[in-house]
């Protein structure tokens, strides 16, 4: 292949660099000639990095970490298996170089990852190739909100997504299932909006039968407030717990419940290869009223997303994964540990990208709603990040 190489391939990445990194680690990644931008095998750029700093979580939310399964004899992962501060900033910088313009730290839970505020600090100073910043943002059961937000904020956390499904403490008890009282979360919310993290975002699961007559007081008590409420229909990600195509409230479900009392209308998205699809609330004359606001819906299940899914995920122990549903990771850390340049990391992480063809809620869909995902070997979400 040489004619149409020149100018369309990213100097930094040689066919030499390509084999020596795919030869090294990464026995499914092909030594591929890189069209500039990176894109993979559908076309899809590579903006988004999603960094999940640690396995545990001190909730049990029965969608993600049911009891039963994340129990004391859970194993962890240990601490020598987890990438260090260092190697994370090291990967970071690289998908930087290679397109993404944001990163979202996961779990699960971000918070409880130790001095987790110095690995914001550092990834406060990488900059796209052409000298943005990026941005950063956190996604926090809100527990050790009001504890860690003015950290964060100093460390160069701009924004910070909180989840919460429930105002009614009985009903957010449940789904927790530690107890843990809403009235700590919005606590934790007033933390950061004091602290100057926004805009804040806050992620209600939807589960049919266990938390959707909470759709109506959750707009209620957010429309107004800064705060963008969104709505996740209840995925099959994991394999623990147990989803039921019938637990799944449809988005235009929750939209229709939620017209019956808001006027909302339909916005543009910001961005191709958003997961929320956004609606403004109106005002009496029926014009977008910024002081009341805005919610999102997010469809993963009715209304897959794949095809413009731009998003990487790298777990706590540094596999890479290319789509949340699948099955198994490439292994950055082994090539990180082993020595490698970082021409070759840049060389194996874009020739991955470039043979992604995962579009798994695509093809779920493709198969019929009713399709459930049992069986499937998958990692879970608290593993990889949401
Ligand atoms: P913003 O930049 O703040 O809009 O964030 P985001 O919506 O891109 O990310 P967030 O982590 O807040 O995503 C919200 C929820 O959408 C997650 O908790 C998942 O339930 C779901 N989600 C996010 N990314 C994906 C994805 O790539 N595939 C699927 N199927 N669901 C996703
Ligand atoms: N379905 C949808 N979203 C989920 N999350 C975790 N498990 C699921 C699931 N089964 C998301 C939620 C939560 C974030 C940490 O991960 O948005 O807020
Ligand atoms: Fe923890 Fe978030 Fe999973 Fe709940 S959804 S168990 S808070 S990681
Ligand atoms: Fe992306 Fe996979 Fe989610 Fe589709 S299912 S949007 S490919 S992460």
């Amino acid at each position: 292949m040489t004619a149409p190489r020149s100018h369309r391939l990213i100097p930094l990445h040689d066919q030499r660099t390509l084999a020596r990194a795919s030869a090294m680690a990464l026995p499914l990644a092909e030594a591929l000639p890189l069209a500039r931008p990176l894109q993979d095998r559908l076309a899809r750029p590579l903006r988004d990095l999603r960094i999940s700093v640690t396995d545990r979580c001190n909730f049990r939310c029965s969608y993600c970490m049911p009891k039963e399964v994340f129990d004391k004899d859970y194993l962890y992962l240990p601490q020598s298996a987890l990438l260090s501060f260092e190697e994370i900033e090291r990967v970071a910088r690289q998908f930087v170089g290679l397109g993404v313009e944001k990163i979202r730290l996961t779990g699960g839970e971000p918070l409880l990852r130790k001095n987790i505020e110095r690995l914001i600090a550092q990834l406060a100073q990488l900059r796209t190739p052409d000298g943005r910043a990026l941005d950063l943002t956190l996604t926090t059961n809100g527990s050790l909100l009001r504890k860690k937000a003015q950290a964060l904020r100093e460390a160069g956390l701009q924004r910070i997504t909180v989840s919460l499904d429930g105002l009614d403490d009985q009903v957010f008890k449940r789904m927790n299932d530690v107890d843990f009282p809403v009235a700590d979360v919005l606590d934790g919310i007033e933390a950061a909006k004091a602290a100057g993290l926004g805009p804040i975002k806050v992620n209600m699961v939807v589960q049919r039968g266990v938390n959707d007559h909470e759709i109506i007081p959750m707009a209620r008590h957010f429309r107004g407030s800064g705060v963008v409420l969104r709505f996740i229909e209840y995925m099959d990600v994991g394999a623990t717990n147990g989803w039921r195509m019938d637990q799944v409230l449809p988005s235009a479900q929750v939209i229709e419940r939620l017209q019956s009392v808001f006027a909302l209308a339909p916005l543009q998205a910001f961005a191709p290869g958003e997961t929320a699809q956004r609606w403004t609330y109106l005002d009496a004359a029926g014009r977008p009223d910024p002081a009341a606001g805005e919610i999102g819906v997010i469809s993963s299940v009715t209304q897959a997303f794949c095809a413009d899914c731009n998003r990487a995920r790298l777990s706590t122990e540094g596999q890479l994964y290319l789509c949340l549903f699948a099955s198994q990771g490439h292994d950055l850390r082994s090539l990180v540990r082993s020595g490698a340049d970082d021409a070759a990391l840049a060389g194996a992480i874009a020739s991955i990208w470039a043979q992604r063809d995962d579009r798994y809620s695509m093809l779920r869909a493709a198969m019929g709603p009713d399709t459930a995902s049992s069986g499937a070997r998958r990692v879970e979400m608290s593993y990889i990040g949401g």
